[in-house]
């Protein structure tokens, strides 16, 4: 359905510096499947996002390469008609930021209508309705005819991502993106969210790119894995095999610095020192500077992703382990 194939983007700084934000990045999501994107902040996982939808303001990109196929229609070089069919209807875009996306202008109800009406404008009021409530009340609103025809100033930070995530769901598309789109709603509320994007999953066969930098999260929803770091793709494969045996030094740092419910006070380690700003990464390996394994090889050389198994591939000289099942 979404092939990503050797991507690399580099964006234009504020300050006119180039700044190469995605770095040869190949992925594939099949029907019916969820990846989970993970990553620390500024590693580029919204970036990317974003590029599958083209969404990037066109003034901030320098440069693109590869290819970004989705469903036939190659996303680098399509019509901006064709960039317009795509979105909404096919891919589903659900924003980090709900109040930078949405219009304080218009009324939650409005902006959704705006949507379906733009899509199928020969609908009638009573079938857009209809989309709509069925949208909100998938989208975790109990009782949508309360809220509807609110502005977004007038909601809460967690019905704002609610609404973003009932604006992505209205058309039923094929593949949703959602970057973060839980975390700003309570434990309770996010288990609902995380139940319903599933269903969505695997009774309508849609795809999903799930992005969170929580690995907790990323766990319960997704079934497919991207880690990654500084714009690189390091690991990559099954979800629940990687969290439990991760391959590369940064994905094992990343689950040690997961908090987790346990008996006895004990705070998760963190990761020292920080992700290097995009025109500042190091020579060799992306991660060489705070890896605990670094050798000689991995300053001096970039590697490439390798395939630990058939569904496993490590971006790393010196992996932990040899692919285990
Ligand atoms: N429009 C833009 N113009 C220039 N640089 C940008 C632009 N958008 C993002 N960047 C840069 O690209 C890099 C990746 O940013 P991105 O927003 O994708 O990170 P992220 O992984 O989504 O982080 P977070 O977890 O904080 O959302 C950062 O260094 C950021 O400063
Ligand atoms: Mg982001």
């Amino acid at each position: 359905m979404l092939k990503i194939d050797n991507f690399s983007l580099q964006l234009k700084g504020s300050d006119g510096r180039i700044l190469p934000v995605i770095e040869k990045v190949s992925l594939h999501v099949k029907k019916g499947c969820c990846l989970g994107i993970a990553g620390e902040s500024g590693s580029g996982k919204s970036v990317l996002a974003m590029s599958v939808a083209a969404l990037l303001p066109r003034g901030s990109v320098h440069a693109r390469s590869g290819t970004i196929d989705f469903d036939g229609c190659q996303i680098l070089t399509a019509s901006e008609a064709e960039l317009r069919h795509l979105r909404g209807r096919k891919v589903g875009f659900i924003f980090q930021e709900p109040m930078t996306a949405m219009n304080p202008l218009m009324t939650l109800y409005d902006q959704i209508a705006e949507t379906v009406y733009a899509h199928f404008p020969a609908s009638s009021r009573a079938d857009a309705d209809a989309k709509i409530m069925l949208a909100l009340e998938r989208a975790g609103f109990s009782e949508p005819e309360k809220f509807m025809h609110s502005y977004p100033h007038q909601l809460s930070g967690g019905m704002r991502q609610r609404a973003m995530i009932a604006m992505a769901l209205v058309l039923e598309p094929e593949l949703i993106i959602a970057d973060e789109p839980t975390t700003a709603i309570d434990a309770a509320l996010q288990v609902q969210l995380l139940s319903e994007l599933r269903q969505q999953i695997e009774q309508h066969k849609r795809s999903m790119i799930f992005i969170s930098h929580d690995l907790g999260v990323i766990r319960a929803v997704s079934d497919q894995l991207a880690v990654f770091y500084a714009g690189c793709l390091v690991e990559t494969g099954i979800t629940s095999r990687i969290l439990a045996a991760p391959a590369h030094p940064y994905t094992a740092d990343l689950v040690s610095a997961l908090p987790r419910l346990v008996n006895e006070r004990k705070l998760p380690v963190s990761i020292a020192g920080t992700l290097p700003a995009p025109d500042k990464k190091p020579k060799g390996c992306v991660y060489s500077d705070r890896c605990h394994y670094a050798q000689e090889t991995c300053r001096a050389q970039r590697p490439a992703l390798a395939k630990l198994t058939d569904d496993w591939q490590v971006n790393c000289f010196y992996p932990l382990h040899k692919g285990l099942v």
